[in-house]
């Protein structure tokens, strides 16, 4: 099979290197890619939401299968246009991936099936937005209905931050038509982990549990950012609230997608708060997570395509999820000043020099003219990943390895995955 992995960050540089080891694939395409796919796939210059030249590209190389990455092209309807030509096509559709696209809907979807969640109220007139807040006690949190890249929280510690928050979706449109509508929500307390899961629209088949790290800086400060890093298992995942999870929110969501009209057929991200009361959803993401997908996917042992046609044919009872045991920590390395302003062009080197089985996944990487180089050309530049049989094992190798690259102005954060194990 020829298959088509659509984005350009380091969650796809981790699909391409997964679906690069199925005895069924031929060969890998990335559009647009990096300087790591490009060293295992070919990288066609399309933009992920090119979506008629992305067509015509997988036409005119005779792509299989198209697997997409990231949630604008979901949300514009990529996999309607290529399900419409017939192409076989991981990802949801258009109104499936309106779980992620708007807040609004899943929120109303889960009220309406019972699926726990924080309370909230939702608001498209700014003034009632504001007298609403004014008699909510801090912390409450303000969310913009639409896609935001990260942008479309704000966890307000006070009244006046909250009402900041709303005249800045509300009024000034920093978000566009993404914060014509808002939700204020209950502030939920607890431990955050994100579960990842198979579907084919019936049936669901849990992949991993994983924790990311969305603050700049060590100690969970400084401005929010993509994902500074991620590990998989969370140590406070047990079997009773594995079972909780899925039994009380991934299928009850699944099935309410089907019954509402909108089958969702893909990987399915609940990110959850474990409060006091359970677990509950904070959001979900109609796609795999980045970091996340870096810790994940090299735990996984089941061939990747082999899941995904069966999620694609509906016929995932079929098939056996397998993991590796053991655990898997991913660091990021960003440019300087990232998540505000940085500069880029910088050769990136030492990665030759890391431990055999540390795995070294690009996002804003490109080739540079001299053979072998590698520039930096983004904010989350890369993403090393060890695995290990304990976290503290995988945490020691990523660290030790990471400490080998270099490129001018670089950042991490030290303490990705510094947990006491329970
Ligand atoms: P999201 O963009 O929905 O992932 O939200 C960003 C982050 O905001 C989450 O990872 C949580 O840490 C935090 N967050 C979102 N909703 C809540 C909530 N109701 N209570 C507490 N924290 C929240
Ligand atoms: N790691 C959070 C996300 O992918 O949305």
């Amino acid at each position: 099979m020829k298959i088509l992995v659509i984005g350009s960050g380091a969650r796809e540089h981790t699909l391409v290197w997964k679906l690069a080891q199925s005895p069924r694939a031929t060969e890998i395409f990335a559009a647009p890619g990096n300087a790591g796919t490009a060293l295992i796939a070919r990288n066609l210059p399309i933009g992920a939401d090119d979506i008629e030249s992305l067509a015509g590209a997988v036409r005119e190389n005779g792509i299989d299968l198209v697997v997409v990455g990231p949630e604008g092209p979901l949300a514009a309807g990529i996999v309607d246009r290529f399900q419409a030509l017939g192409i076989p096509v991981f990802g949801p559709t258009r109104l499936a991936a309106e779980i992620e696209s708007s807040k609004v809907f899943a929120k109303d979807l889960m009220i309406r099936h019972g699926i726990p969640c924080g309370r909230s109220v939702t608001f498209s007139d700014y003034v009632e937005a504001k007298e609403y807040v004014r008699q909510q006690s801090p912390p409450v949190v303000i969310k913009a209905d639409g896609l935001a890249a990260g942008k479309g929280v704000v966890v307000a510690e006070s009244i006046p931050q909250a009402l900041d928050a709303l005249t800045d979706f509300m009024e000034s449109k920093s978000l566009g038509a993404s914060g014509d509508r808002v939700i204020i929500e209950e502030h939920l307390s607890g431990r955050e982990m994100s579960t990842f899961v198979f579907t084919d629209g019936e049936i669901v088949v849990p992949l991993a549990y994983a924790c990311d790290y969305k603050r700049a800086y060590d100690g969970d400060r400084g401005p929010n950012t993509g994902g500074m890093g991620s590990y998989t298992p969370p140590p406070f995942l047990t079997h009773g609230l594995d079972d909780i999870v899925q039994e009380s929110i991934m299928k009850p969501t699944v099935s309410a997608l089907a019954q509402e009209g909108r089958p969702y057929q893909s990987m399915l991200y609940g990110g959850l708060m474990i409060t006091d009361e359970g677990p509950k959803v904070i959001e979900f993401n109609a796609r795999l997570g980045d970091p996340e997908t870096q810790v994940i996917l090299p735990l996984l042992k089941t061939d990747l395509v082999d899941i995904i046609m069966a999620v694609i044919d509906g016929n995932l009872e079929k098939i056996d999820v397998e993991c590796h045991q053991g655990a898997c920590v991913g660091v990021v390395m960003a440019s300087g000043g990232y998540p505000g302003s940085y500069r880029t062009g910088f050769p990136i080197t030492g990665l030759g020099d890391l431990d055999e089985d540390i795995l070294v996944f690009h996002a804003g990487t490109k080739q540079g003219e001299r053979p072998g180089e590698v520039l930096t050309s983004g904010g989350r530049v890369l993403t090393v990943v060890a695995r290990g049989e304990t976290i503290v094992r995988a945490r020691e190798k990523a660290y030790a390895n990471i400490s080998r690259i270099h490129f001018d102005g670089c950042h991490y954060r030290r303490d990705i995955a510094l947990i006491e194990e329970t």
